[in-house]
């Protein structure tokens, strides 16, 4: 049988959350069809998504079971009624939130019924539901049933699942060590990556193979994957770097007593067909993405860019075509080099930069003259949300092994 589950894709990144989350329902074995409204998914799904299942999202994204719907809010509220009281049997604490959504349309009629005859009913606190998302504390501390407006028809949800965001902050925090000048890749973005890229659910993974990061920096990635019960395979080139990724992996096998497999080597990503001797199953990597650039303002108000090696040297047009040149020429050499030991169908999940210097972006050309030797463009390009006036913007592709 058919049931119904709204996912409410909080993020900022919807394009690539919704890719995350078809492409975990897929590895999970899902049948499922998808309508969209507004930031809700609604997903028709064979089965219940387990909270294991769940757990694997790294998106911010809450998850909601219909449990009614109906053509006008009298009818809704009956059953508000009488699941509330179901729920309050059920579990200890008694803190309720109804949540009104309607695509971000002012209803002022049924705002008022919810605030002047269901709140005082029900004795639920009832949430501004003009704010387009529920903050997490919201969904931390209440119980939060749902009332969607859709085509004039009502939806009552029940939240079952909502993205644990603690436990994803603690590990943005807790790293012992860490690459200031590297760009901090976040775990949830790391996260979703390895989701991307794996071809199945990681506990069907075939035995005897590993996740590849070719630039494992501080490790993010590859934390993510063992997270997971994945092995890992990690080269980082730089001598500081590669100490400080042993030091944090060391220091997560020691205390979450994994006994997952990871293989780290020094070295250098463009010449990996020397380095690497596992066998490959997914690839999940966030390169060196050029020079940690800095805006800085001179005393005639005027901005200007430069790095934060040189922070004294103005960066010109000329030098960005060079920085990108100079990229391209080792992600052509690393995407070479690895293409030898991958199997057909392998996914590549990367984030390339998009440089950004006055109004004008530079891209990778590699993608757009298809000069993917070895590979072709299965995804994206998802470009990930960043602050307006960040010289280097992130964007995720899923390239695949022909
Ligand atoms: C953007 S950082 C990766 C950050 C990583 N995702 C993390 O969570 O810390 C890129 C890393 O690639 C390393 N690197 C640069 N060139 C390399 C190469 N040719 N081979 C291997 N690693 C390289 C840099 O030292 C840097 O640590």
């Amino acid at each position: 049988m058919n049931q119904t589950f709204w996912f409410n894709l909080n993020s900022t990144n919807q394009e690539l959350s919704q890719a995350e989350v078809e492409e975990v329902f897929r590895q999970e074995g899902f049948h499922w069809s998808r309508d969209k409204k507004g930031g809700f998914h609604l997903y028709q799904l064979d089965r219940s998504p387990t909270t294991q299942i769940l757990n694997r999202l790294g998106g911010t994204i809450w998850v909601s079971q219909e449990i009614d719907k109906a053509s006008n809010l009298e009818i809704i509220q009956e059953k508000v009624e009488v699941v509330s009281q179901e729920e309050l049997k059920k579990h200890s604490f008694k803190r309720f939130a109804l949540w009104f959504y309607d695509n971000s349309k002012y209803d002022p009629q049924a705002s008022q019924f919810l605030s002047q005859e269901l709140k005082p009913k029900i004795n639920l606190s009832y949430l501004n539901f003009r704010q387009p998302r529920l903050s997490h504390k919201q969904l931390q501390f209440n119980l939060i049933l749902v009332i969607i407006k859709h085509k004039k028809t009502f939806y009552l949800l029940k939240l079952i699942w909502y993205y644990p965001w603690e436990s994803f902050i603690w590990k943005d925090k807790s790293k012992i060590f860490i690459q200031p000048t590297a760009g901090m890749l976040p775990h949830k973005l790391s996260r979703m990556m390895v989701n991307l890229s794996l071809p199945t659910s990681p506990s069907k993974l075939p035995s005897g193979y590993y996740l590849l990061d070719p630039f494992a920096g501080s490790g993010t990635i590859l934390i993510e994957a063992l997270d997971q019960g994945i092995p890992v395979v990690g080269i980082e080139k730089n001598p500081t770097a590669f100490a400080g990724l042993k030091t944090n992996l060391n220091h997560l096998a020691d205390n979450v007593q994994t006994k997952t497999k990871y293989q780290l080597y020094q070295g250098d990503a463009s010449r990996l067909h020397r380095i690497v001797k596992e066998k490959i199953i997914a690839v999940a990597t966030e390169p060196y993405l050029g020079p940690a650039f800095r805006w800085r303002t001179n005393r005639y108000q005027k901005k200007y860019l430069t790095t934060s090696q040189h922070p004294d040297k103005h960066i010109d047009q000329k030098q960005i075509t060079e920085i990108v040149n100079n990229l391209e020429k080792l992600y052509y050499l690393w995407l070479k080099h690895q293409a030898l030991i991958l199997k057909p169908e392998i996914k590549v999940v990367v984030i390339f930069p998009l440089l950004h210097f006055h109004e004008r972006f530079y891209r990778i050309k590699l993608i757009d003259n298809h000069h993917l030797e070895g590979y072709t463009l299965y995804q994206g390009p998802f470009v990930i949300k960043s602050q307006r006036d960040l010289a280097v913007r992130r964007q995720i592709l899923i390239l695949r092994k022909k």
